[in-house]
């Protein structure tokens, strides 16, 4: 190829570069992105993206290995990342295996034969280091410093929107740890075993909605509203929640007003995440053929989230000690889950929850929770 159409090409693949990773926001499928990308632009067989940890004093980075992929990780100062990372300057190496700086460990894991090695440093807006940029085995010959300067412009265009991932990575998981903690909350004074409740609706929820083929964030924001469907039960007195036996009319009434608390708490909420969990909250009683409470819905009109809720919520209840009823077994409660299809349940719900049920009870098993042998029926 042509000096002249060479540049063209990386000039176009520069822009598809820029425009491919500026709409990522997730750190795990950016280092991937970028990892192709700049591969593909300097005709490297490899590209590796270290990333500094600066608590441990380590960079690590992930390779795909035969099946999967596993993070490796490395100290500062040592090998030719932890060179670049340490001393912020770039390096070019034509025979890895004769520089003392290499180290053979990662060949060793992956079963590669590094050659040449390109690499420079990532840093963030303030020039602090942010990880290094590894290009190995350039297509011919060894890497020149046209490729050198281009990786440095690559370099500079993922640090911005690595720092972006980031920051966007740690928001989000504030924003889910407050929401789980609000969940432990709820249920912290009638679950003996509140996390591993919070746990558990969480699992079944993401099985339920992965099996019926939701999309994947969807799945994972259902994950996290889940476990607040109770929330509305912070309002209901300590003599009625923990009442060890049978509720009377009167107080099973007081108890029926939680769906409307939980709703209320979480009125107009601007997240997504947020208002499924509202809708869940407030409809988590409802029943497919309209005699739930608190509005009487009926199929349909009860939000899809709240009809997947409704049916791990029962189960989860059923299987499990409460101050007032024993826990059933796991053959009892799937066969009545199955005779309350249609009825109390949208019966697509029960179909998918019904496929799950061998990882629902491995998740069981993974909790040492164990339906009970011969709870009995209400
Ligand atoms: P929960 O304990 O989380 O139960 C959630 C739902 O699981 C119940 O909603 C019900 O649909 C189902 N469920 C739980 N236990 C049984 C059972 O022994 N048999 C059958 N067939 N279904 C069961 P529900 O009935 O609307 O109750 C909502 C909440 O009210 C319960 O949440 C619990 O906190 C409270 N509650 C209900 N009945 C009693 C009771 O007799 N005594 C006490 N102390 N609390 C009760
Ligand atoms: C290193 O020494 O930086 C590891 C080289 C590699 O990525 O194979
Ligand atoms: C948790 O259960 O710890 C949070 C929800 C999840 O990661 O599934
Ligand atoms: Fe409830």
């Amino acid at each position: 190829m042509g000096r002249r159409q060479d540049l063209e090409r990386r000039q176009m693949l520069l822009a598809r570069f820029g425009r491919r990773i500026a709409s990522e926001t997730r750190i795990d499928s950016l280092l991937t992105i970028i990892a192709e990308e700049v591969r593909h632009i300097l005709n490297a067989d490899r590209c590796s993206v270290f990333l500094i940890e600066v608590e441990k004093s380590e960079l690590w980075t992930k390779v795909a290995l035969g099946v999967g992929e596993k993070v490796l990780r490395i100290p500062m100062g040592q090998g030719i990342a932890g060179f670049v990372a340490k001393t912020g300057s770039a390096v070019n190496i034509r025979d890895a295996y004769r520089d003392t700086r290499f180290t053979q460990d990662f060949d060793r894991i992956t079963g590669y034969q590094t050659k040449t090695v390109l690499a420079v440093p990532l840093k963030d807006r303030d020039g602090k280091a942010l990880g290094v940029f590894e290009v190995l085995n350039k297509a011919k010959g060894a890497f020149n410093e046209e490729d050198e300067g281009f990786l440095r412009i690559l370099a500079t265009i993922a640090s911005s929107s690595i720092e972006n991932a980031k920051l966007y990575e740690y928001l989000r998981k504030s924003h889910l740890e407050t929401i789980y903690r609000m969940a432990m909350v709820a249920e912290y004074r009638d679950q003996q075993d509140t996390a591993s409740h919070l746990h558990r609706i969480s699992k079944y929820t993401g099985l339920v909605a992965a099996e019926l083929g939701l999309p994947l964030d969807l799945v994972e924001d259902l994950r996290y509203a889940s476990p607040l469907h109770d929330i509305g039960k912070v309002a209901i007195p300590d003599s009625i929640l923990l009442k060890p036996g049978k509720l009377t009319p009167d107080e099973y009434e007081e108890m029926k007003k939680h769906p409307v608390y939980g709703g209320r708490m979480l009125e107009n909420a601007e997240s997504r995440l947020l208002k499924l969990a509202r809708n869940i909250a407030l409809s988590h009683h409802e029943h497919w053929d309209g005699t739930g409470y608190p509005y009487s819905l009926k199929g349909e009109e009860i939000p899809l989230e709240a009809r997947i809720v409704s049916v791990v919520d029962v189960y989860d209840a059923l299987t499990t000690r409460r101050v007032y009823k024993g826990a059933w077994s796991v053959e009892d409660t799937f066969r009545y889950m199955n005779e309350q299809s249609g009825r109390l349940f949208d019966p697509k719900v029960i179909d998918a929850f019904v496929r799950c049920r061998s990882m629902v009870e491995d998740l069981m098993k993974d909790e040492g929770h164990m339906g009970g042998a011969n709870g009995y029926n209400a």
